[in-house]
């Protein structure tokens, strides 16, 4: 990889050790990929937030670079392992909470934006069409890839961390035109609605990995697009795919690429592939998190019903949505949890909980591997006629 002067004396140590640990891992993720350079990114999206996942090793590398490293762009937290007020509500330790903490306080020393959450384009961090970015969170990365039009490559939480701190990535992968062309056409069966987009995009990653998708006639719903984009990067490691007049770099041509179709069977059959228990003790709902109008729909539909079942029922979702939502949170309060800056997958539930149900097709292939449950996939409304 070519680099500028200045690059070349962050490598050497001459701006502080945080910048040098940056550059050499820059270096090194440009060296396996063939970047010829690195390019200027105008936000960064860091995982690896949670206690849960990144653990003591995690802390001591974050410890290392918060002495003297800053980041250089916009960069912004994926959801943590708890609700930084009602940690005791969900059942988390003392120690984890500490902990938990702790990782905050070094990202936000660093200058990152400490609102914990998979949805930042939805608020303060959404890149415009064009943009260089570097995203970690595979269902942010693939929403701003594919709707907003920005670049990113699947980024680690590392990658991201090294990218915010030196204000540049390396440039390959999605940053290149020449891997942003579809690889397969997929046809959606009339009559599967945007609420079943999750289990589309399951099926489709599921189906045939990491691809490009070229969707036919699915339309613009955000909500349904954030759901088909988490499920599709959890199944096939999806990062990048288009959708006919809502992409904004859409194909020249579609000549020549294998038609694939998605039918109510496969909906059906990736529901049941998905649940393997029928009595939730939690009902967790915001994967990825909630929306001003997700919210707004699920208070409407709650709202002068009546909670009849003592399951634990979480909704998940941003700060910055949450203070959006005043009215609507206090309608859904009456059901259960209104949680900020977490989510049922990366908060310790395996502690409390054994069985959980979702409406995400993330979730559900997620929750057994990373928090020991079992499982009921499940539509929004199947999951909260279970408790009113
Ligand atoms: Fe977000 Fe957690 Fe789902 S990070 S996409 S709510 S697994």
């Amino acid at each position: 990889m070519q680099l500028t002067l200045e690059e070349e004396t962050m490598l050497a140590g001459e701006h502080g050790l945080g910048k040098r640990k940056a550059m050499e891992l820059l270096v090194a993720l440009g060296a396996i990929y063939g970047a010829d350079r690195l390019i200027p990114i105008t936000s960064a999206h860091l995982s690896g937030v949670s206690y849960k996942t990144i653990g003591e090793g995690g802390i001591e590398f974050l410890e290392e670079m918060a002495k003297d490293s800053k980041v250089m762009v916009r960069t912004t937290l994926n959801p943590m392992g708890m609700d930084a007020e009602r940690w005791r509500e969900m059942g988390v330790t003392e120690h984890f909470a500490q902990r938990q903490l702790h990782i905050i306080d070094l990202y936000r020393q660093m200058g990152v934006e400490v609102n914990c959450t998979c949805t930042p384009y939805l608020l303060s961090n959404r890149p415009k069409v064009g943009d260089h970015i570097a995203w970690a969170e595979s269902s942010a990365l693939s929403f701003a890839n594919s709707v907003l039009g920005a670049r990113t490559n699947r980024e680690g939480g590392p990658g991201a961390l090294a990218a915010a701190i030196i204000g540049r990535t390396p440039n390959y992968g999605l940053h290149l035109d020449e891997n942003r062309r579809p690889t397969h056409i997929i046809q959606v069966e009339e009559g599967i609605t945007k609420d079943e987009w999750s289990l589309v995009g399951h099926a489709v990653g599921r189906r045939l990995g990491a691809c490009v998708p070229f969707f036919r006639g699915l339309g613009n719903d955000v909500n349904g697009l954030k759901s088909l984009a988490a499920a599709m990067a959890a199944s096939g490691s999806v990062a990048f795919f288009m959708v006919e007049k809502v992409t904004p770099d859409q194909p020249s041509s579609l000549e020549g690429l294998e038609t694939v179709h998605i039918t109510r069977k496969d909906v059906e059959d990736t529901l049941q592939r998905l649940t393997s228990a029928t009595e939730p003790d939690l009902i967790a709902i915001g994967c990825p998190h909630l929306s001003e109008t997700e919210m707004k729909q699920l208070a409407t539909y709650l709202e002068g019903k009546t909670k009849k079942s003592d399951v634990e029922v979480w909704f998940c979702t941003s700060k910055g949505v949450y203070l959006r939502c005043p009215k609507e949170r206090a309608v859904l309060e009456r059901f259960g949890m209104v949680l900020c800056d977490t989510c049922m997958v990366v908060a310790p539930i395996e502690g409390v909980h054994k069985v959980t149900a979702s409406n995400s097709a993330k979730a559900c292939s997620y929750l057994p591997g990373l928090c020991s449950q079992k499982v009921l996939c499940g539509s929004q409304r199947e999951l909260l006629e279970l408790i009113i």
